[in-house]
């Protein structure tokens, strides 16, 4: 007995990433896995199907998922994916429920059980399978390089006979784990770093990594860890004391995030013009619509003598490193799942309650958690759904 696992190629457009690497073949078979993958997924990854022990390759998509027990992906699949599952399969992938209506009814549909990464507790105990993190600190690093790209000039203090040059201001607004991680980047690189955020506890961590902490005295904790949004009032404030520092950076990078809202808005246009010339914006919240108010999501945008870098899924462009992280954050959420070559769905297990997002015919949702809890007791009997394998 084995758990027929398959891994799909990725369709979406700019998609590099795969949700297996070959580093995690070797624990996922010991966990009792079968695996297959569909031909090339690991192209765009510079992983080719030969360096992938022990995993059948098949180039028919429709044939790789339709034995599969469980399909891994790194974007949402495509519908015809999910009507070629097993009813009742298991599906391990970002998803983001709230821009995926259609699929998500198609799950239900099909009674697939899905587990939406997006959706890990940010509890220690999941670390490991917290692909948000993992993706998040590879942007974050990356934001400086393109910013530095950008740049026409250098980031660390340079002295030749000549004399000498620099160091590059660098600011980081949102210091969460991206934000966090350019920040110790740009150090390492010889910048002037200082960070912001609108959660206190923020400022301990940016001095801990040699920048320095923009205080504003405004204190958005939001729930979980998260920041909400601010008061018109609190904006004011904080308008009035980092304005300075967003006209004196060479390079600003900025990742604010509101969980369930567009970005917010950090940097108005009056800001931007008061710049320095050749100043730099890399806005990795462009997904969510930009921290800026002149961001163009996907492209790069002059703005006077300023560049607006706002590249979409930035992990991507990184797809050896950020698939080798993604996939063993994958692996160590299957590890829960997967024992004796079977695969058994605890749903007195946090992580496995809290990421599931759709279980037999139901959703788990946001609003109702507690309702559509699958272990919930006048639902069912079992708090164990053990999953029949090939
Ligand atoms: N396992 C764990 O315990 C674990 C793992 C990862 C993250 N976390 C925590 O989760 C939280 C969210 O991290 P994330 O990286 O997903 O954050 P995020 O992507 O939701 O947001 C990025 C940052 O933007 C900040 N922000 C929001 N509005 C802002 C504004 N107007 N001005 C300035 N900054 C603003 C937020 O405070 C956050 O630090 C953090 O508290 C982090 O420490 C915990």
């Amino acid at each position: 007995m084995y758990v027929n696992v398959a891994v799909l190629k990725e369709t979406h457009p700019h998609e590099r990433r795969i949700a297996l690497v070959p580093s995690v073949v070797g624990k996922l078979v010991k966990l009792g896995a079968k695996l297959h993958m569909q031909s090339g997924a690991g192209a765009a990854a510079t992983l080719d199907d030969a360096a992938f022990k022990d995993v059948v390759s098949i180039s028919d998509r429709t044939e790789l998922v339709s034995d599969a027990d469980v399909v891994l992906a790194v974007q949402p699949p495509a519908l015809d994916v999910i009507d070629a599952m097993k009813v009742g399969g298991i599906l391990i992938s970002f998803i983001y429920a709230n821009k995926e209506p259609a699929l998500v009814q198609r799950l239900l549909d099909r009674k697939i059980t899905c587990f939406a990464m997006e959706r890990v507790p940010r509890i220690t105990r999941a670390q490991a399978m917290d692909a948000l993190s993992s993706q998040s600190a590879l942007a974050g690093y990356y934001a400086v390089q393109l910013g530095a790209t950008h740049l026409a000039r250098v980031l660390p203090k340079i002295t030749s006979a000549a004399g000498a040059i620099g160091p590059a201001k660098v600011l980081v607004m949102g210091l969460g784990v991206a934000g966090l991680e350019a920040v110790a980047t740009a150090h390492r690189l010889g910048a002037v770093v200082e960070g912001y955020d609108v959660r206190p506890e923020t400022a301990e961590q940016v001095v801990s990594l040699g920048a320095t902490f923009v205080e504003t005295d405004v204190d958005a904790r939001g729930k979980g860890g998260y920041a909400r949004e601010l008061t018109a009032a609190e904006k004011a404030k904080i308008g009035a004391v980092v304005t300075k520092h967003i006209q004196q950076a060479d390079l600003i990078i900025t990742t604010a995030a509101i969980p369930g809202r567009p970005s917010p808005k950090l940097i108005s246009t009056s800001q931007v013009t008061g710049m320095k010339a050749g100043a730099v914006i890399v806005d990795l919240s462009a997904e969510g619509g930009g921290n800026c108010e002149d961001t163009r999501p996907g492209e790069t945008a002059r703005i006077g003598h300023v560049m607006i870098v706002a590249p979409l899924n930035v992990p991507s462009l990184l797809a050896q490193d950020a698939s080798e992280l993604y996939a063993k954050n994958v692996a160590a959420l299957l590890s829960l799942m997967m024992k004796d070559n079977i695969v058994t769905l605890n749903w007195d297990d946090e992580v496995l309650a809290k990421t599931v997002l759709t279980h037999a015919g139901k959703l788990h949702s946001d609003k109702s958690e507690h309702e559509a809890y699958p272990s919930n007791k006048a639902d069912k009997t079992t708090t164990k759904t053990t999953v029949k394998a090939a």
